[in-house]
C-alpha cells in the first residue's frame, strides 16, 4: 500500500499475521483521529462509501479500493450483541484497548513501521498465549470464545490461566440472548479450518453450550479424513461453491435451532436427522454394522441422492457402511439411458427405472460391465 501518513496504521489481525511471517487476507487501516476528514483531504482519492455513525470510509486511490476506519472507543450496553460507538476519534490507546486479545491489538505506524504494543502483545506472541484485554471481555462478546478456540487451532496458541477461567466461568453462566448471526461467523471460520482437533476442545471445555445446554458427547470417530477426501476436492472443483464444512461439524449438535441458517445448510442437518431415525447405531461388533444395512445396492440409494455433508454426518453413528459407500459405491453410474431402451424398441414407462435398478444391482457387485454388458441386462430384463 502506498498510503502514508503519521497518524495512519495497520491495525488487528494485519499486524499478528505479518508478525508470525503469515500472509493476511484482510488489510485493516485505522486512522488515529477521525477518518473521513482525513480522506476528504488527501489529494488525488476518491470516497466511494462514506459510514458516518462508525466514522468508517471507503476510497479509491491510483486504481485500489482501501478502507479506513477511525480511532474509536465502544461499549456493549446489551452483553452478547454489537457495540454501540462511545466516542470517533479516541485515542489508539483507548481504540486498542475494546479489542479481543493483546495478539489482535497491536498496531503498525504506515510511516515509520513503528509496532505500537500497549498490552503486551509481542510478548504473548512469543510466548503464544492468548489473553483478553479485560475480565468482562467473555461477557461483553462471546463470540470471543469461539475466535479464541479458532486462533489456538490456527496457530498453535493456548489461553493463559486467567484467561482460560474467564471462559470457564461465563460458560457456566451463559447469557443465551446473543447474536447468533456473529456466532455462527466464528463456527464457520472455526469449522471450516476443519480440524478434528478443534471439535474436541469445543465439545470437551463445553463451549458448545454457547449453542444449547443440552449434553452432547465427541464422536469417537475422526470424520476430518472423509472431508478432506470427499468434500474438500468438491470445494475446488466447484469454484464459487464453498462447501459446507463447518455445518458437518456443528449440526450434530442435538439442538441447534439457535443459529440461523441457509436453505442447504438446514437440509445438510435434516438429511442427516432423518438416517440417525431410519438407520439408528448398530449393536453388535463391527461385523453387524454393514450386514444390518441389507446390501450394497441399499447402501448406494440409500446415500446417493442426499448430500455428501450429511453422509459423512452419518460416519459418527456407523463409520464403515459410510467409509464402504465413499470408498467402494459413491462413483459407480450405469452408462445406458432412456433413449438405449426406446432403442431397443421398449415404450418409456416405470418399468424403465425397474431396468435401471436392475442393472445398478449387477454394476454394484461388477462395476466393470461395459455398455454392452448393460444392454444385454436390459434384454435380459425386458425378456427380449
Ligand atoms: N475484534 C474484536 N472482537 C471481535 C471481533 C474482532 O475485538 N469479536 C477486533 C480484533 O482486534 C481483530 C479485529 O477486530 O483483530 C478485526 O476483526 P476480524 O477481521 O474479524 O479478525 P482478524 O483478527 O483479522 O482475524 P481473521 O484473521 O480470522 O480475519
Amino acid at each position: 500500500m502506498n498510503l502514508k501518513d503519521q497518524n495512519l496504521y495497520y491495525i488487528g489481525g494485519v499486524v499478528r499475521d505479518e508478525i508470525l511471517g503469515l500472509p493476511s487476507f484482510d488489510v485493516d487501516l485505522t486512522f488515529n483521529g477521525n477518518a473521513i476528514e482525513f480522506a476528504k483531504n488527501l489529494p488525488n482519492a476518491e470516497i466511494l462509501q462514506i459510514n458516518e455513525p462508525f466514522g468508517t470510509v471507503r476510497i479509491k486511490l491510483n486504481g485500489k479500493e482501501i478502507d479506513i476506519a477511525s480511532t474509536r472507543s465502544e461499549s456493549y450496553p446489551q452483553k452478547g450483541h454489537l457495540p454501540i460507538v462511545d466516542k470517533i476519534g479516541c485515542s489508539l490507546k483507548e481504540d486498542v484497548l475494546r479489542r479481543d486479545f493483546t495478539i489482535n491489538a497491536m498496531a503498525k505506524s504506515t510511516l515509520t513501521g513503528e509496532i505500537i504494543d500497549y498490552t503486551g502483545g509481542l510478548n504473548d506472541i512469543e510466548t503464544k498465549t492468548l489473553r483478553v484485554l479485560h475480565d468482562n471481555s467473555f461477557i461483553d462478546d462471546p463470540t470471543r470464545i469461539l475466535r479464541m478456540l479458532k486462533f489456538a487451532v490456527r496457530f498453535g496458541f493456548a489461553p493463559d490461566e486467567h484467561t482460560q477461567k474467564l471462559q470457564d466461568e461465563y460458560l457456566a453462566n451463559i447469557n443465551y440472548d446473543m447474536s447468533y448471526q456473529r456466532l455462527k461467523k466464528e463456527l464457520a471460520e472455526t469449522f471450516n479450518l476443519n480440524k478434528y482437533e478443534a471439535f474436541e476442545r469445543f465439545v470437551n471445555q463445553g463451549i458448545y453450550k454457547l449453542i444449547s445446554p443440552l449434553k452432547f458427547e465427541l464422536p469417537k470417530y475422526d470424520f476430518s479424513g472423509l472431508i478432506e477426501r470427499y468434500i474438500t476436492p468438491l470445494s475446488q472443483k466447484e469454484q464459487g461453491h464453498e462447501r459446507n464444512v463447518w455445518i458437518i461439524y456443528v449440526g450434530l449438535l442435538p439442538d441447534i435451532s439457535n443459529l440461523p441458517l441457509t436453505k442447504e445448510e438446514k437440509q445438510i442437518v435434516d438429511e442427516f436427522r432423518k438416517l440417525e431415525k431410519l438407520c439408528p447405531p448398530p449393536e453388535g461388533g463391527p461385523k453387524s454394522l454393514i450386514s444390518r444395512w441389507g446390501n450394497d445396492f441399499e447402501i448406494y440409494k440409500t446415500f446417493k441422492n442426499i448430500p455428501p455433508e450429511s453422509v459423512i454426518m452419518y460416519s459418527t453413528i456407523n463409520p464403515e457402511v459410510v467409509e464402504k459407500y465413499f470408498n467402494e459405491l459413491k462413483d459407480i453410474e450405469i452408462l445406458i439411458n432412456g433413449n438405449d431402451l426406446k432403442n431397443l424398441g421398449i415404450e418409456p414407462s416405470p418399468k424403465y427405472q425397474q431396468c435401471f435398478d436392475y442393472i445398478l444391482k449387477e454394476k454394484i457387485s461388477n462395476p466393470n460391465l461395459s455398455k454392452n454388458d448393460e444392454i444385454r441386462l436390459a434384454k435380459e430384463f425386458f425378456n427380449l
